[in-house]
Formats: C-alpha cells, sequence, structure tokens
C-alpha cells in the first residue's frame, strides 16, 4: 500500500479531505493509506511556539526548524526514509509528469508532504532533511495544505486500481492518448440541449472517425488554450501538426 504522511499545523482541515471521491475510494481500496501529524506536537515549550521572527527583520514568522525535523524523524522511525516534499510557492513547478513519477516512485518509498504557513520555512529544515520543493502554481496560498491535498490526489489516481476504468487517467488531460495536450469535449445525453446538438460522428459508431475527431479536437483546442503545450514537441506525437486559430 502507498503512503503519504502530510506534517501540517491543520490536520482537521487536511482530515476533511481525505473521505472525499477518487482519494475515499483509494483508501478504503486499501491502496493508499494517509497519515496526517501535527508538527506542533512536537514543541517543547508551553505556549507549543511553531514560528518565531526572520533573522535580519522583515514582516511576517518563519517556521522554526526543530518542530519540523522532529516530526519527520519521528514518522522516519517509525515508517522508513520517505521522498521529502515541501510544498512551497517557490518550487518546482507541480505538473502530470512529476504525479507520474511520484506514483512510480511510491513503491520504494513514502511520500512526506510538508505544509508551510506564514513566510515559509528555517531553509535548515529543509536542507539538512533534504527536501524537495514544490509549488503547485504561480500564486501565493495562505499555506500548504491545500497543495498538499492537489498533489495526494493527483497521484492516487494514477495508481493502479484507483480508478474504475485504467483508461481514464490515459485519456485526461496531459496523458497519453492527449499527447501530453489538453482532453478533447466530453457529450452525454440528452443529444439535443436547448438546440444544441451532439456532434454527429460521436454518434456514428465509427470508431476511427470518433478517435480521429477526438485527436483533432484535443489538438485544436490545445493550440488554443494552451499553444505552450501544442509547441513543445515532446507532447505531440510523431507526424502530427497542432491547428492553430
Ligand atoms: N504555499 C503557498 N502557496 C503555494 C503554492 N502556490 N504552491 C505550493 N505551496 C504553496
Amino acid at each position: 500500500m502507498a503512503l503519504f504522511s502530510i506534517l501540517t499545523l491543520f490536520p482537521d482541515a487536511v482530515e476533511s479531505y481525505l473521505d472525499v471521491g477518487v482519494l475515499g475510494i483509494a483508501r478504503q481500496r486499501g491502496i493508499v493509506d494517509v497519515q496526517v501529524v501535527d508538527f506542533r506536537d512536537f514543541t517543547r515549550d508551553r505556549h507549543r511556539t511553531v514560528d518565531d521572527r526572520p533573522f535580519g527583520g522583515g514582516p511576517g514568522m518563519v517556521l522554526k526548524p526543530e518542530p519540523i525535523v522532529e516530526a519527520v524523524e519521528w514518522i522516519e522511525a517509525r515508517h522508513g526514509a520517505h521522498r521529502r516534499i515541501a510544498l512551497t510557492p517557490d518550487g518546482v513547478p507541480f505538473g502530470q509528469p512529476l504525479a507520474e513519477s511520484m506514483a512510480r516512485d511510491l513503491d520504494e518509498r513514502p511520500v512526506l508532504l510538508l505544509c508551510g504557513r506564514y513566510e515559509g520555512f528555517d531553509e535548515r529544515a529543509l536542507a539538512l532533511l533534504e527536501f524537495e520543493r514544490l509549488s503547485i502554481g504561480d500564486y501565493v496560498l495562505a499555506g500548504g495544505e491545500l497543495p498538499a491535498l492537489v498533489t495526494l490526489e493527483t497521484v492516487a489516481r494514477l495508481l493502479p486500481g484507483t480508478l474504475g476504468d485504467a483508461r481514464s487517467a490515459a485519456e485526461d488531460s496531459f496523458g497519453a492518448s492527449a499527447a501530453g495536450g489538453l482532453d478533447h469535449p466530453h457529450f452525454t445525453r440528452p443529444r439535443v440541449f436547448r438546440g444544441e446538438e451532439v456532434p454527429e460522428v460521436l454518434l456514428s459508431g465509427d470508431h476511427g472517425r470518433i478517435e480521429a475527431w477526438r485527436k483533432k479536437e484535443s489538438e485544436r483546442r490545445t493550440a488554443r488554450v494552451r499553444p505552450d503545450l501544442a509547441q513543445d514537441d515532446t507532447n505531440t506525437l510523431p507526424g502530427t501538426t497542432p491547428e492553430g486559430g
């Protein structure tokens, strides 16, 4: 079973999401185990202090290194060395390729997700424990809890057995079927909704035509919405040219 350990100051906020949807199913099926640890429990002073003022001055508070390092040591003494990831806006950008590498890696070792708060971490905690730094986007949230859940859910749905249909992950945006680009449009019943009809090809039963249409729509959408993905030929199947417009 794949183990994730999440270090946070807001365990209730994290736990409230773990029963929902794909994560809930993955946990019920014994594919994923998530342990949530409050690193405030590793403080030693009466006030349970986790932060302090920054050396050198400036606004905001910095997370102290001791509770974080001791919490990680406590977890790893029980569950072995983890791949250690700190969620922070100054990390490497998270994306589907990184999620896939994490999903593969989970066979070897658990993943530890450290949620920041305030101005960030004392750098020594991350350096001493050789944390990777991960950002989920170029914006600043109030803490790492949502980024940790984003990471967890993205990886969990890639693990074999989590999704009902193994094709689902491959056929998503950024998946193999979309050649690393965006997903094609989807339609379901009714065939006509407020005068708008489902594209005829999808009703044809001709799987070759349907596949060709989906591929073309996927490329068209990628070129329009995410030209950065379309121009990157590592995301394009050989012999295809993304359409503009
Ligand atoms: N903490 C605050 N903002 C974040 C972001 N964009 N990614 C990861 N962790 C964060």
